[in-house]
């Protein structure tokens, strides 16, 4: 079970497409860093007025991009598709894009991490703007979430925390805003307990759910779990949590 299948990505969705509008400059030509199948970006560029002349898709997943390659036949400029990771990315891309995204695809240690927001800025025209979606550092869900991966692969869970992401863009003196939005992750009742009325553990279902039918060690991220699932709701589908989600929106220095 994928994680991201369940999270309602409306409000940050609607973030980034308010974002890409406000800038002032058209975006003719556009990179999309980790995309994925693309779901999130092919539905930001139908709602543009104008196609892109040129769009960029980058995901070291060949099977993400074959799948995400089926679905922009409608769309009118050149698709170019890079089975790569972006610290991959050649010098040909320096400074050729209105529009970068990178929606929860920063990822790496923390030295990578300012090497690879260090490409994401590159890739900028003199006017583009670079827009980086994260879940919040503060957020609990994603505090719980590396937790559980430290206890699980004994490493850090290897996405960029939002925080940490900001000193960077910091540091390489790019502008940026901030933004962040609720999101709402549908926890979906478990195998085991298929009406409500038989999901007598709610707390189990969720750590098995969560942990990937593991229970979780007791010691694990006990206080962080308690906090997260008391801001937990019920109701006959599942469980309805919040999650932070950070967008910066950037400009080059
Ligand atoms: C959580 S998914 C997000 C996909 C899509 N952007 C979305 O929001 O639905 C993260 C994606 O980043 C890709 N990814 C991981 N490391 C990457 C890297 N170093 N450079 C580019 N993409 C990477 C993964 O293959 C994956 O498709």
């Amino acid at each position: 079970m994928n994680i991201a299948d369940h999270f309602d990505f409306r409000a940050a969705q609607q973030c980034v497409r308010q974002v890409i509008a406000r800038h002032p400059e058209p975006v003719r030509t556009l990179a999309d860093i980790g995309c994925g199948d693309g779901t999130r970006t092919l539905d930001l560029l139908r709602g543009l007025g104008q196609q892109p002349r040129r769009v960029l898709w980058v995901d070291p997943s060949r099977v993400a991009l074959d799948s995400l390659r089926a679905n922009t036949t409608d769309l009118s400029g050149e698709q170019v598709y890079s089975p790569s990771r972006m610290q991959e990315l050649t010098s040909a891309t320096v400074g050729q894009f209105d529009c970068v995204l990178s929606l929860h695809s920063l990822y790496g240690t923390p030295h990578e991490l300012h090497r690879c927001n260090e490409h994401l800025l590159d890739l900028l025209s003199p006017v583009g703007i670079l827009v980086i979606e994260l879940s919040s550092s503060e957020s609990l869900l994603h505090r719980l979430q590396r937790e559980v991966w430290r206890a699980t692969h004994g490493t850090e869970l290897p996405t960029g925390r939002s925080g940490e992401v900001a000193d960077s863009l910091r540091r390489h003196g790019a502008v940026f805003s901030e933004t962040r939005v609720v999101e709402r992750l549908r926890v979906p009742l478990s195998a085991r307990a298929n009406h409500y009325d038989e999901l007598t553990d709610p707390e189990r279902a969720f750590l098995e759910w969560f942990n990937k039918g593991k229970p979780l060690d007791s010691s694990t991220g006990d206080a962080l779990l308690h906090a997260v699932l008391n801001s937990a709701t019920m109701d006959e589908d599942g469980l309805g949590l919040d999650s932070d989600v950070t967008i910066l929106a950037c400009r080059k220095p």
